[in-house]
């Protein structure tokens, strides 16, 4: 590593703060002009940006030189020098020379969609992993656009984007420091990876089933995880708020364990960088043995966000992990109730609830049962004195709902839990286990 300060702007310095923004959204023809300017206008308030105006207008295609053409760029000049604009948002995805063209012309800083998305996601990355794998994506988005053209822009300072006031003469230096700075990130990463893999196995060599929570961003993934695990991680009503996977114990009604993992935020149109970038972060949703998608259950657009974190799923490979519908804020629904709806086997397909209320989350919990263990059922056991071992283990894994002892010391169980288990621990103990009986839930 070198000790010259990096070219770009870290996670730490990015400063969107107040900058005066005006956001440019197009119209092309077949795409959801409206849900998609409601969007872009919250994704700008997630990164702080100071909205000043908002441009939009209808073009056949894309301009090659400007995106916008010359009349929309004339328009966008004007608003923008109007209201004092620092930085000019495009909802697309320019080019690096339109990006270039488009800072000549208005004088300040240009970025697009990936710029933005990347800036919010740099903001937001908490742990250790998340912070190198946003810088990595970042400095890859940057790559491109270090070139003498924009060196225009090299007096300005502080804002979103690639910063510095750096002279001229660095940029052979800067790209040098840049590609470094790479590699060294990417081998950080490799090390983390290597970590987390090594977890993982040995959460699978405890069987502990993991599930992960996954959805769009806002929908309230970080509110249920704490909620489900009281633990107080940080949640926001701003768009992106998690950035890592982030893993706790999770308490089946059971008394089997499991373990949850909350997620970054899907959106439609993700860069690709940042898939690439975050691939390690969605693996563990890929190698969960539920995945419980956390929807909106007040969005009006909720039909169509479902279908876009499908999409991505199946981008990282994680469409066939099994997957359990949560609709979620049923507090901002009149009329709406807590309940499980199951599908014609009797397995549980949605819940509906509350995360911010706590309202359903007992329902959840017992679907995620059910789901992470078909077999769970009650059984009878009498065990022999020899048998005190398994004994113990039946009282650790919280699975014995009764006891009584008989004259001859030996042990009248009730006992709670997946059948194939039980039948593993019997057998290991060399103790008959009777025939099956109920099952539990259903
Ligand atoms: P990203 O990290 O951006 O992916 O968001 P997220 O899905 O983790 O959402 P988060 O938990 O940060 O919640 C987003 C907003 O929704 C916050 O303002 C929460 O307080 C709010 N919220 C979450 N659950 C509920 C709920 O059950 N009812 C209501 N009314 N609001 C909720």
């Amino acid at each position: 590593m070198t000790s010259n300060p990096p070219p770009y702007a870290t996670a730490d310095q990015t400063a969107a703060g107040a900058q005066k923004t005006v956001l440019v959204h197009l119209e092309f023809s077949g795409t959801d002009f409206e849900a998609d300017r409601v969007e872009f206008i919250e994704l700008a308030r997630s990164a702080g940006l100071n909205v000043v105006g908002v441009i939009g207008g209808k073009r056949e295609r894309p301009d090659a030189g400007t995106y916008a053409g010359s009349g929309k760029v004339d328009e966008i000049a004007i608003t923008a020098k109007a209201a004092g604009a620092e930085l000019i948002v495009f909802n697309h995805d320019l080019s690096p020379s339109q990006e270039r063209n488009l800072e000549k012309r208005f004088e300040c800083r240009v970025i697009n969609r990936a710029g933005l998305i990347l800036d919010i996601f740099a903001r937001r990355a908490r742990s250790h992993e998340g912070k190198l794998q946003v810088e990595l994506a970042r400095l890859n988005h940057m790559a491109t656009r270090l070139v003498r053209g924009w060196t225009h822009l090299e007096r300005q300072k502080g804002g979103i984007g690639l910063r510095g006031g750096m002279g001229e003469t660095q940029l052979e230096i800067d790209r040098r420091l840049l590609r470094g700075r790479m590699d060294t990130l990417k081998k950080q990463l490799e090390t983390v990876k290597s970590r987390r893999a090594q977890n993982r196995q040995g959460r699978q060599r405890a069987e502990i089933p993991t599930v992960s929570l996954v959805g769009y961003t806002n929908a309230g993934k970080s509110t249920l995880f704490n909620a489900m695990t009281g633990d107080a991680t940080f949640a926001s009503n701003q768009l992106f708020a998690t950035l890592d996977t982030t893993v706790r114990k999770v308490e089946l009604p059971t008394g089997e364990t499991a373990v949850l993992a909350d997620t970054v935020g899907f959106i439609r149109d993700l860069p690709h960088d940042l898939i690439a970038a975050f691939r390690a972060t969605l693996e563990e949703s890929r190698d969960a043995e539920l995945l419980l998608h956390v929807i909106d259950a007040g969005d009006s657009e909720r039909g169509a966000r479902i279908e876009q974190v499908e999409e991505v799923l199946k981008e990282i490979g994680a469409d066939d992990v099994p997957r359990l519908q949560v609709f979620n804020k049923i507090d901002l629904r009149e009329g709406e109730t807590p309940r499980i709806e199951l599908d014609d086997l009797g397995v549980p397909q949605r819940v509906f609830l509350s995360a911010r209320s706590g309202e359903g989350l007992d329902l959840l919990r017992t679907a995620i049962a059910a789901r992470l263990y078909p077999d769970l059922s009650e059984e009878d056991l009498l065990l022999p004195p020899r048998a005190a071992k398994l004994r113990a283990q039946l009282y650790q894994l919280h699975a014995v709902i009764s006891e009584s002892t008989d004259d001859d010391g030996s042990s009248r169980l009730r006992v709670r839990l997946p059948y194939s288990r039980l039948e593993r621990l019997c057998h290991e103990a060399g103790v008959s286990l009777p025939v099956r009986v109920t099952p539990a839930l259903n």
